[in-house]
């Protein structure tokens, strides 16, 4: 369920037609709208509402802090992976109690930060890692409180660059690393080691794997408790899947009714950390047809979006559709959508039967709520776009489009020696 809809042919966010913001903001530019945002958070967090839990938003699906100001409001807490992304959590007001910190390289600096703003719980990749946060909460004289990551070895058939649970992954520990790590840890008095924790992957569209994975952990959890270990923390990661094209993912109830008949009665607070199951299908990407081109071999729509503002279909050969804002009942054609950036990579769709489309003319880029603006750059000196977020029948920029003083601001030139006039100087 969205609320982007045609209404007399013209594609409309809630209430606010999206050519009005196009015209008004400029294109390119993301417009998500508010009411699916909670609709999402509601929907997925209330699926969870018969178990103790904690819905941890990832924050780098989306990282506006706008919508994570949203999520905080409706009792979410984040999954961070940087200072960066606890930077924005904490401008957002999240209540620090409300985060925990995952990823394989964390530095002193973040570590530091995130103890002294006592976050709920980092995971722990590696047991160098494990005793890194205990030397830097020695030093800061704190307990940190900590999860091991657990690398189930599962595969859930997605893409392999967002698959992050199997053996060959860089991601988390194995059972008996994790056996052994806290064995190990009873002897790092700044540790607190209070939960288990895994991510299989992302944009999954089966529930097995997900089970799989539970299973694990559960026998695992058994193990540990055996050993004298407090276990009250169990986090599931996140990794649901979304509707782009053809896929059938779970719904959030079907996914959580699975875990929950997994889990039992395994006194736990679950945390579950979602990204795109929650922003994906909230956000869209206008961009404006800037010229179109008839090749012997293709039909080119050229559109001022371009890679560096959605990656997806150039990194991952990701399907988003892509629709008219303005619809007619016109003739189509097969093209590729493409932006102006000099790369043969640079599309945003390929072989697209689109109705026929003219200079000017508005084209929305759907389900481009998650990694979507969060994976955008600046390659080829483009100023990166600008965010909007609908509210009925209002509208609000929550990021204004880069300039081009922003491209350079952080940049000095040094003082060059002046241009060598006499030429070489043997001597
Ligand atoms: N927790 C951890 C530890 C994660 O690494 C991720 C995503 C999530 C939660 C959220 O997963 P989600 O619910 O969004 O699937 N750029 C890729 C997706 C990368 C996902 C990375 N980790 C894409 O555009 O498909």
């Amino acid at each position: 369920m969205h609320h982007f809809q045609y209404k007399a042919e013209e594609l409309y966010c809630e209430d606010v037609p999206v050519r009005v913001i196009a015209r008004q903001v400029g294109t390119p530019c993301y417009i998500y709208s508010m009411a699916t945002l909670k609709h999402h958070f509601l929907t997925f967090d209330s699926a969870f509402a018969n178990a103790e839990h904690l819905t941890c938003y990832s924050v780098k699906a989306n990282s506006n802090i706008a919508i994570l100001k949203l999520f905080g409001s409706m009792g979410g807490g984040v999954d961070i992976v940087s200072g960066g992304e606890l930077y924005r959590a904490l401008k957002a007001r999240i209540p620090s109690d409300r985060i925990v910190y995952s990823g394989v390289g964390k530095t002193v600096e973040e570590i530091d930060f995130a103890l002294r703003e006592k976050i709920l719980m980092f995971n722990i990749e590696s047991i160098q890692e494990l005793e890194q946060i205990n030397r830097r909460a020695e030093a800061m004289n704190l307990k940190a409180s900590v999860s091991l990551r657990v690398n189930p070895d599962i595969d859930p058939n997605t893409h392999p660059y967002i698959s992050t649970g199997m053996k060959k992954n860089k991601f988390g520990i194995s059972a008996e690393s994790a056996l052994r790590a806290f064995e190990d840890s009873k002897s790092l008095k700044n540790i607190d080691l209070v939960g288990l924790d895994c991510h299989i992957g992302s944009q999954l569209t089966d529930v097995t794997p997900f089970v799989d994975a539970l299973q694990r952990l559960r026998a695992l959890i058994d193990r540990f408790r055996l050993r004298g270990a407090q276990i009250r923390y169990l986090d599931l990661g996140g990794g649901l899947g979304i509707v782009y094209d053809q896929e059938a993912p779970p719904q959030p109830h079907e996914y959580a009714r699975a875990l929950l008949q997994e889990l039992g009665d395994i006194d736990c607070k679950l945390i579950l950390e979602p990204g795109r199951v929650i922003v994906g299908n909230a956000g869209i990407f206008v961009t404006k047809v800037l010229y179109t081109k008839r090749t012997q071999a293709k039909n080119f729509v050229i559109c001022d979006g371009a890679m560096n503002d959605l990656i997806r279909p150039s990194l991952y050969g990701s399907y988003h559709t892509v629709q008219p804002v303005a619809r007619s009942l016109q003739e189509t054609e097969m093209v590729d959508v493409v932006g102006p950036i000099c790369e043969s990579g640079d599309f945003l769709a390929r072989e697209r039967e689109l109705p026929l489309t003219a200079q000017g003319d508005y084209l929305a880029v759907m389900s481009a709520g998650a990694y979507g603006f969060s994976m955008s750059s600046n390659y080829n000196s483009r100023p990166r776009a600008a965010e909007v977020l609908v509210d009925g029948e209002h509208y609000h920029v929550i990021r204004r489009r880069e300039t081009w003083e922003d491209l350079v601001g952080p940049e000095t030139v040094p003082d060059f020696p002046e241009e060598d006039q006499g030429g070489r100087n043997d001597e």
